[in-house]
C-alpha cells in the first residue's frame, strides 16, 4: 500500500465515485476520505460532509486527518453553468482559490484539479487541438476552467504549489451519472437504448466531440498524481485524448448489440456549446511527460458499457 492521506472533495459525482474506489484500492480504505455536500450512507470508509465554499470546514478536515493530497472534484458543469452563471463562477473559482491557498500554506502537499476541453472556444483550431493554442471559451464553465488553469500555474510559479491537472474530454461511465454537462448525452443514450430502444439526442447527428471511457480517465488521474514532480512540465492543465465520435456514430456502435435501436435528433441550447468545442485533441505532451496512453477504443467502450449496464439494470 502506498502512503499518503487523501481527501476527495465532490466524491459523490461521476468521477469521484470511481476515483474513491481506485484510490482506496491503492492507498487503503482508511487513508482516503470521501466528502460531498450531502450525507452518503453507502460509503464504506471515512466520509465527511463538506461544502467546498466553506474554507474553514475544508481546513478542519484536512487537519483532522493530516491530509497530504487533495482532489477537488466539486464543480458546476457547462450546461448548468449557463443557467446559473454567478453560482457556477462562485463555486468553481472560490473552491479552487481556497485549496491553492491552503497548499501554499503547506497544509497539504499536492493538489489535483480537473480542467476540461471547455477551455477551448470557437476560435480554437478544432481538429487535433494543440496543447498551446487559442483559448477563448464562450461558456461560464469554460471561462472558470481557463481562469483556474492560469491560477494553478501562477501558484506553481510563484509559490511552488504542487498542483496537477488534466483537461478531460467528455467522460463516459456506468457507475454514477454525470450532471449538467454537454457531453452527458453519451451516457444517457446507453440507458435509454437498453430501457426503451430509442433515444432523443440534444446534439445533432454529426456533432463530433472528444470522449473517454472512465477507467482511462481514472488511470490518467492517478498516473499524473503519481508522476515525479519534475516530469510535470505543464502546471496549467494537460490535453488528454482517447477517441472522438458523433451521436450517429455512437448509435451505430450500439446497434451492433441492440439492432433496432433508434435515435431522434432535437438539438437544444447545448448544441451551441458543443459547436464551440474541439472535435479531437492532441495529447502529445501528456504522453511525453508522464507516459499517458489510452486503452479503450470506441467499440471496446461500447461493449463494456452495455455489458455492465445490462447487469445493473436487471
Ligand atoms: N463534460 C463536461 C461538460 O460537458 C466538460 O468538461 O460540461
Amino acid at each position: 500500500m502506498k502512503k499518503d492521506t487523501i481527501l476527495v472533495l465532490g466524491s459523490g459525482g461521476q468521477i469521484g465515485t470511481e476515483l474513491i474506489t481506485a484510490l482506496r484500492n491503492s492507498y487503503g480504505t482508511s487513508q482516503v476520505i470521501a466528502s460531498d455536500i450531502k450525507p452518503n450512507t453507502n460509503d464504506t470508509g471515512p466520509y465527511e460532509i463538506i461544502n467546498v465554499l466553506d474554507k474553514a470546514r475544508i481546513a478542519e478536515v484536512i487537519d483532522k486527518y493530516k491530509v497530504t493530497q487533495v482532489y477537488l472534484l466539486a464543480a458546476m458543469l457547462s450546461a448548468t453553468g449557463e443557467k446559473f452563471p454567478e453560482k457556477a463562477w462562485e463555486l468553481n473559482m472560490n473552491s479552487l482559490f481556497y485549496l491553492l491557498d491552503m497548499a501554499r500554506e503547506k497544509r497539504f502537499d499536492k493538489l489535483y484539479w480537473p480542467s476540461s476541453i471547455a477551455v477551448f472556444g470557437p476560435t480554437t483550431p478544432r481538429i487535433e487541438t494543440p496543447q498551446h493554442t487559442i483559448t477563448e471559451p464562450t461558456t461560464i464553465y469554460g471561462i472558470s476552467k481557463l481562469a483556474g488553469e492560469r491560477l494553478c500555474e501562477w501558484y506553481f510559479l510563484k509559490h511552488g504549489v504542487d498542483v496537477r491537472s488534466i483537461r478531460y474530454p467528455g467522460l463516459i461511465s456506468y457507475t454514477a451519472p454525470p450532471g449538467g454537462g454537454t457531453t452527458d448525452y453519451a451516457v444517457d443514450i446507453f440507458h435509454q437504448a437498453i430501457k426503451n430502444g430509442f433515444y432523443t439526442s440534444f446534439l445533432s447527428a454529426g456533432t463530433r466531440l472528444p470522449m473517454m471511457y472512465m477507467p482511462d480517465a481514472i488511470r490518467a488521474t492517478m498516473e499524473i498524481m503519481d508522476a515525479p514532480a519534475e516530469n510535470i512540465k505543464i502546471r496549467s492543465s494537460y490535453n488528454l485524448s482517447a477517441f472522438s465520435f458523433t451521436p450517429a456514430e455512437l448509435a451505430h456502435e450500439i446497434r451492433q448489440y441492440i439492432p433496432d435501436f433508434q435515435v431522434f435528433y432535437k438539438p437544444d441550447f447545448r448544441q451551441q456549446i458543443a459547436d464551440s468545442w474541439p472535435q479531437s485533441i492532441d495529447d502529445t505532451e501528456a504522453r511525453k511527460d508522464w507516459g499517458w496512453k489510452p486503452q479503450y477504443t470506441l467499440p471496446a467502450m461500447v461493449k463494456d458499457m452495455l455489458d455492465n449496464l445490462k447487469k445493473q439494470l436487471k
